[in-house]
C-alpha cells in the first residue's frame, strides 16, 4: 500500500539584520505569502527531483528521521522564487521535515523540526545563522539572535506592514557574499566588529520602531542598514538602482533583503501604496507587494503538514 504526507512552509524577508546576524547581533525576519510544499510517497516509483543537494537534504533528513530514502518519491511545487534570498531552501529544507515526519507519525516540538530543519538548510549554505529557518518555522515576524539555542521572539509589528519585493534576476548564492564578508572580518576584526555592532544597534532602534507602529522611523532604519550592508560589500549597481526606484516612488525605506550580492530588495510602501511595483517592473525588473501578517502562527497552520494512506 502507498503511503503520501505532505508538508509546506512559507518564504521569509528579512527586515534588519542580515550579515551581522552570522556574527551574534540580533535580526528581526519575517515570514512572506509564499509558500513551498514538498509531497512524499513510499510504496510507488522512487523519485527524486534532479539536483544533489536536494538529494542530499532528503538522505540526510530521512536519515535522522529512520525512513528510508531509497524509497521514496519527492515532489517539490513552490511559488517561492529561487536562488534569490527569500528563503526558498529554509523553507524547503522544513517541509521536508515535517512531510518526513508526518510520514514516520513522529511529533516533533516546534524546537526540535527547527534545529533538525538547520541542519537540513547547512547542505545548502554552509553553517547558516538559522534566522532563514526562524522566520520560516514561527510565521508572523521574528525577532532572532545565534546562540545555542537561538534566542527567538515573535514581535508585533504597531501597524500591518506593506512591502514590496523586487527580484534583481542576478545569479547568487547565499554562501558567497557570507564567505566574502567573513574574509573582510577576519582581515580587519575592530571594523568589522563597529560595523556589525552599529547594525545590531540598527535592528534595535528597528524593534522600537516596528512594535510601536512607527514606520517612518523604521523606513529609516531599512535605509541605514542598507547603507551598511554596501559597506559591507554585499550590495550590487543593480540592487543600489532598484533600491533607488523604489525610493523615488514614495517607498518609507527600501534595502537589500538575504545575502545580497543580487537576489531581492524589500521596499516599505507609504500608506495607499504608491507607484513601487509599477516602476519597478517598468524598468524591467520582477516586483510583487506581500502582506505580512503580524498575526500568523506557522504552527497554527493545518496545511503545514498533512498525511494519509
Ligand atoms: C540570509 O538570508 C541571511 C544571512 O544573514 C545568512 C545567515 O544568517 O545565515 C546573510
Amino acid at each position: 500500500m502507498s503511503r503520501h504526507a505532505t508538508g509546506s512552509a512559507p518564504g521569509k524577508i528579512i527586515l534588519l539584520g542580515e550579515h551581522s546576524v552570522v556574527f551574534g547581533e540580533p535580526a528581526i525576519a519575517a515570514a512572506i505569502d509564499r509558500r513551498l510544499e514538498v509531497s512524499l510517497r513510499v510504496g510507488g516509483e522512487p523519485a527524486m527531483p534532479s539536483d544533489s543537494r536536494i538529494e542530499r537534504a532528503v538522505v540526510l533528513a530521512a536519515t535522522d528521521l529512520g525512513v528510508d530514502a531509497n524509497d521514496l518519491s519527492v515532489e517539490i511545487t513552490s511559488d517561492i522564487p529561487p536562488a534569490c534570498g527569500l528563503g526558498s531552501s529554509a523553507a524547503f529544507s522544513l517541509a521536508l521535515v515535517r512531510a518526513l515526519a508526518s510520514l514516520a507519525d513522529r511529533t516533533l516540538s516546534a524546537e526540535d523540526v527547527r534545529r533538525r530543519a538547520s541542519r537540513v538548510e547547512d547542505v545548502f549554505h554552509g553553517t547558516a545563522s538559522g534566522v532563514d529557518v526562524a522566520a520560516s518555522a514561527e510565521g508572523g515576524v521574528v525577532w532572532f539572535e545565534r546562540a545555542d539555542p537561538p534566542r527567538l521572539e515573535r514581535l508585533r509589528p504597531g501597524k500591518p506592514l506593506e512591502l514590496v519585493v523586487a527580484l534583481s534576476g542576478e545569479v547568487r548564492s547565499t554562501a558567497g557574499p557570507v564567505s566574502r564578508l567573513r574574509a573582510r572580518h577576519a582581515a580587519r576584526p575592530d571594523l568589522y566588529g563597529r560595523f556589525f555592532r552599529l547594525a545590531g544597534d540598527l535592528v534595535r532602534s528597528g524593534r522600537e520602531a516596528l512594535t510601536s507602529g512607527d514606520l517612518e522611523a523604521f523606513g529609516q532604519l531599512m535605509d541605514a542598514a542598507q547603507g551598511l550592508l554596501n559597506a559591507f560589500g554585499v550590495s550590487t549597481p543593480t540592487l543600489e538602482r532598484m533600491i533607488g526606484i523604489a525610493r523615488g516612488a514614495g517607498a518609507l525605506g527600501a534595502k537589500l533583503s538575504g545575502a545580497g550580492g543580487g537576489g531581492a530588495i524589500i521596499a516599505l510602501a507609504p500608506a495607499g501604496g504608491g507607484t513601487i511595483v509599477r516602476d519597478l517592473r517598468e524598468a524591467g525588473f520582477e516586483a510583487f507587494p506581500t502582506r505580512i501578517d503580524r498575526d500568523r502562527r506557522e504552527d497554527e497552520d493545518d496545511r503545514s503538514n498533512r498525511r494519509s494512506a
